[in-house]
């Protein structure tokens, strides 16, 4: 889904954070409008936590600017504080305490509405209810990211950080969490989680900034992303006794690449109806038998090869 909100509640100009000679972050300039969901894709080192840090407050750039929610993280970091959530990591703060306490406590540290009523409101937002007098340590993965997710926020935050919520979780914690994000988005707020997840970043995210090396190489929605490639979907399909001249095919409307292995065939093309439509045609006329017929469309994965060329995954 496509959010045209225009108001930016984040803007990052020039953020540059370097360790020796390496710039982990370089320049980064970045916009988040309100109520979308932001990602921010990358592999392992590409500067997505570090950015992150910069934007909350809690990392100084070396050079450059962010504000959130119009207040400068330098210079206003109290006003910037009270309207952010930030997802913790560490796990050692599950310790001894139950789920519920932990809430609560977290509230009151940021002096924000610690009641049983607002716990209780919380832990059913992260569907966590039944798991409030359980010892925080003793969760699964998934139920400690979303305990997680649910100590960002206590103080009502306007924008919420999640750094990898979702990372080491299964598939199906996975999709929970994604439906949970969802439900906080339309609660009002404005998310910005990293992600070196390409599926996560294409289902879940409004626009995705891809970063690479310290810098962000591309930043739109992840269908302009990949409309960008001018890309050619693919068509596989697999003929019978009699395979079709590579001629005829390659003259079907939005063919731009023919290639035969056997009794396969491979098009790339950059309008799928119209060349399916006269691949069927094609065997309907010459009475051609079609064994197995399948379709992919380009990915995420395919822009980050595009752009870097390597693959995401390592
Ligand atoms: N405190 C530090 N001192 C020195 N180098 C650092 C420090 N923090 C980060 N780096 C380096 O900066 C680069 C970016 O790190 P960062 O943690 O921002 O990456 P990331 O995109 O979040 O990676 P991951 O997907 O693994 O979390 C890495 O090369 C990292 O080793
Ligand atoms: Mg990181």
């Amino acid at each position: 889904m496509t959010t045209q909100a225009t108001r930016a509640v984040i803007t990052a100009e020039g953020l540059t954070k370097r360790y020796g000679s390496l710039r982990a972050v370089d320049d980064v300039n970045l916009h988040v409008y309100e109520s979308e969901i932001f990602g921010i894709l990358g592999p392992n080192g590409a500067g997505k936590t570090t950015t992150l840090e910069m934007i909350e407050g809690l990392r100084h750039p070396d050079a450059g600017t962010a504000s959130v929610a119009g207040f400068d993280v330098a210079s206003q970091v109290d006003q910037v504080k009270s309207r952010i959530g930030i997802q913790l990591q560490t796990t050692s703060l599950f310790d001894h305490l139950t789920v519920a306490e932990l809430v609560g406590l977290f509230a009151s540290l940021y002096g924000a509405d610690d009641s049983s009523a607002t716990v209780r409101r919380l832990l059913g937002l992260v569907s966590l209810q039944e798991k409030s007098d359980d010892q925080a340590d003793t969760l699964s993965g998934g139920q400690k990211q979303r305990l997680s997710i649910a100590l960002s926020l206590v103080n009502d935050p306007e924008i919420v950080f999640l750094d990898e919520p979702t990372t080491g979780l299964d598939p199906q914690a996975r999709r929970n969490l994604w439906d949970l994000i969802r439900d906080i988005r339309a609660d009002g707020k404005t998310i910005v989680l990293t992600t070196h997840y390409m599926e996560e970043a294409e289902v879940l995210c409004d626009r995705i900034a891809v970063m690479d090396h310290g810098r962000i190489i591309l930043c739109d929605t992840p269908e302009r992303l990949i409309a960008g490639l001018n890309g050619a979907s693919t068509i596989s399909a697999t003929f019978g006794d009699t395979v079709p001249e590579p001629a005829a095919l390659s003259e079907l409307a939005g063919v731009q690449d023919v290639q035969l292995d056997g009794s396969r065939v491979t098009l790339q093309t950059d309008d799928m109806r119209r060349s399916m439509a006269g691949l069927l045609d094609l065997a309907e006329a010459r009475t051609l038998e079609l064994d197995k017929l399948t379709t992919s469309r380009p990915t995420l994965e395919d822009v980050f090869l595009h752009y870097t060329g390597r693959a995401l995954r390592e």
